[in-house]
């Protein structure tokens, strides 16, 4: 389908905690087998309290740590299986292979900080957060495939 190499890209200011909870929901919401969510931004951008809200909002109740050490956490949720990355200490790509970051989007749904040290790897069609905190003022620029353009366009609007 030629439509599906459109894409869409929209800015969602993130004020608070609950703006960054509500955009959660919405990516949460949309989630599927086979997503990979990209949480890209600078240290302290926010991708971990974004990455948290979205695995909340799949109904996970369990503390929910950075993955800063171990790189890779595993969540079941009622809808799907989620592996939430941080590759911050990836040092070279055949590290990211150890990963399984392929058959994690087989059996479920990914959500990948700092996903510009597996660029290689991840998919086209995911959807990109690229989070930024400048004077105080924090933001999430959205892209994605066009699937993904109307669950964004609820938050935007929200
Ligand atoms: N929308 C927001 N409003 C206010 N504070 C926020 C918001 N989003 C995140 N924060 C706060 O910013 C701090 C850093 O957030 P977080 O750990 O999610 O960043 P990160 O991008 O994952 O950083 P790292 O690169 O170290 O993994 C936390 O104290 C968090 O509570
Ligand atoms: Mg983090």
């Amino acid at each position: 389908m030629p439509q599906e190499s459109q894409t869409f890209e929209r800015t969602v200011p993130l004020t608070d905690l609950a703006a960054t909870e509500a955009l959660g929901a919405r990516i949460a919401a949309a989630l599927s087998i086979g997503d990979a969510v990209a949480l890209e931004g600078d240290l302290g951008a926010g991708k971990t309290t974004l990455a948290r809200a979205i695995l909340h909002n799949l109904g996970v109740t369990e503390e929910v740590p950075s993955p800063t050490f171990t790189l890779v956490q595993y969540y079941e949720t009622p809808k799907l299986n989620v592996r939430h990355y941080d590759l911050y200490r990836i040092e070279k790509p055949e590290e990211v292979d150890e990963l399984g970051l392929d058959e994690a989007l087989d059996d479920g749904a990914a959500l990948i900080e700092w996903p510009e040290r597996a660029l290689a790897w991840l998919p086209p069609d995911r959807l990109h957060v690229a989070m930024s905190l400048t004077n105080g003022s924090r933001k999430a620029r959205i892209s994605g495939p066009p699937r993904w353009a109307k669950p964004m366009q609820a938050e935007a609007t929200a």
